[in-house]
């Protein structure tokens, strides 16, 4: 065990900021606290990271009053605390969980807000993103087809009866949107990028209320042919994707698979019982994955509430035929006010430690009272950071938010599930804005 002693009126004062960094350009719309504003010619940084000499230290300062990532340095005292000081202590011998990353979702929306910016100021957004003088970002989130985060609804396999796959199409959507969005990504970042890709619904006619959205799931049962289908669609994905130079690593089955088991369920959804997505597994999604190019992608159940569990775990990874082809399970943070973590995160490391926990996504300003983007939200960052430090102090291994970038109003999005974004992007100027929630984010790479 080692003590440092952080002399707080010591050292601090007049500690010099480390060069290489700019400040944030602030705009204030009322709401708390700040936005940075960034634009083609300038953007916030708090310059490249790096290690200080051993006995000294950096502090990175994010607040209410409008610090954002702002560098401090000092030196660690020798001599004893004073009443004052702040007393850190660390553990070398006790080590948790690797960390896989942090993260957001490329959705149709999030591209299409981005590549509508000019070229420099685009460069600019992917930089704070994803360079090393930026947040460092290595995890994206891919929706396999359309969406609410969409203009339209859409699957890659839209004409009814084709189980042998001849009409399998990527659409506008990925050839012209995702995919350049993340090649640019790739190109620019430093560190690689571990992509993971999640549905929404199967093609309409696949599903036993011939709709993409309301109650609905797979027609007839594990092992037939619309179950084999849609297996086989998760490895044609893979493999249009992959003719881009775009590899994953890693699936969830379903986003939200309970959200198609709710009548009028209002977005694309395809409901999954426990029961069923076991079953889904052991007998077509698993054996599609084993006999493919694919089989080191890893495969994620849940992709739902943590209220879900230790049920959904119990259901699935009790059942030796399906829990083989399993590596995660990933969790959603809506309903967590009412989801304790350590009877839900917690008990489930303790009965299957071997399968790693991933917060697969995130958002504020999706709850019915307080909806939207409210631009300068101090809370919001609040949330990010409550929910990623109560995570990672129950066994989660990384923690991805939702759409990278929405315009102005939270959007585009066809069923008018305006949200927020720690990025929001106004086409009209060439300016994004960085939220708080962005440098809350920042605070975890
Ligand atoms: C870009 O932002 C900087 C800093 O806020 C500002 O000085 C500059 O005028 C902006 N440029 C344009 C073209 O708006
Ligand atoms: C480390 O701390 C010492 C003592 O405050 C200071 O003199 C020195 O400049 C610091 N070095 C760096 C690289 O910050
Ligand atoms: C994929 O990468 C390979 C090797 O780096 C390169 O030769 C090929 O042109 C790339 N293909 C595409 C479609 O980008
Ligand atoms: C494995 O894939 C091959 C060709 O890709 C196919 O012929 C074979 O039926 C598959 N086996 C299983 C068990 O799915
Ligand atoms: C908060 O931000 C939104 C834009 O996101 C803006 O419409 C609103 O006027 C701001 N101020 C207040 C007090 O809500």
């Amino acid at each position: 065990m080692w003590y440092w002693y952080l002399p707080i009126l010591g050292a601090m004062v007049g500690a010099q900021a480390p060069s290489g960094g700019h400040p944030c350009a602030p705009l204030d719309f009322g709401n708390q606290s700040v936005v940075c504003q960034c634009n083609a010619t300038y953007c916030d940084t708090p310059g490249p990271v790096a290690l200080p000499p051993v006995g000294n230290f950096s502090v990175y300062e994010s607040s209410r009053a409008g610090k954002r990532l702002q560098v401090t340095s000092g030196a660690f005292s020798k001599s004893p605390p004073l009443p004052q000081d702040l007393v850190l202590a660390l553990n070398y011998n006790k080590r948790f969980q690797s960390i896989k990353g942090f993260g957001g979702a490329v959705t149709d929306s999030a591209a299409l807000n981005i590549l509508a910016l000019s070229d420099r100021t685009q460069q600019n957004l992917l930089r704070a993103y994803f360079s090393g003088e930026g947040i460092g970002y290595n995890i994206l989130r891919v929706p396999m087809g359309s969406c609410d985060f969409s203009s339209r609804i859409y699957t890659y396999l839209d004409t009814e009866g084709d189980f042998s796959m001849e009409t399998f199409r990527l659409q506008m959507e990925d050839t012209k949107l995702k995919i350049p969005l993340i090649q640019k990504v790739k190109e620019l970042s430093e560190r690689p990028i571990s992509l993971f890709a999640s549905p929404w619904t199967s093609p309409p006619w696949m599903k036993t209320n011939g709709a993409v959205t309301g109650k609905g799931s797979l027609k007839g049962q594990p092992g037939d042919q619309y179950h084999q289908t849609w297996a086989k669609y998760f490895i044609r994905f893979l493999d249009e994707y992959a003719k881009y130079n775009v590899t994953f690593w890693a699936v969830t089955v379903e986003n939200e698979p309970t959200a198609g088991l709710i009548s009028d369920y209002p977005f694309q959804s395809l409901g999954f019982t426990p029961e069923h997505m076991r079953d889904f597994i052991a007998t077509d999604l698993g054996p599609a994955f084993a006999n493919s190019s694919h089989s080191q992608v890893k495969i994620m159940i849940l992709d739902d509430s943590r209220l879900l569990l230790p049920y959904w775990a119990k259901v699935i990874l009790s059942d030796l035929k399906a829990a083989r082809y399993v590596h995660g399970l990933a969790v959603h943070w809506y309903l967590d006010a009412i989801a304790p973590a350590d009877v839900t995160l917690g008990h489930t490391h303790q009965l299957y430690p071997d399968y790693f926990l991933f917060a697969s996504e995130a958002c504020t300003g999706s709850m019915p009272w307080n909806k939207g983007v409210s631009l300068g939200c101090w809370d919001r960052g609040n949330q990010y950071s409550h929910s990623i430090i109560e995570d990672l102090n129950h066994h989660v291994t990384g923690w991805t938010d939702w759409n990278l970038a929405l315009d102005i109003e939270g959007g585009p999005t066809w069923v008018d599930n305006n949200v927020d974004s720690p990025i929001i992007v106004d086409v009209s100027k060439d300016v994004f804005y960085k939220q708080p929630m962005f440098y809350h984010m920042g605070h975890f790479r």
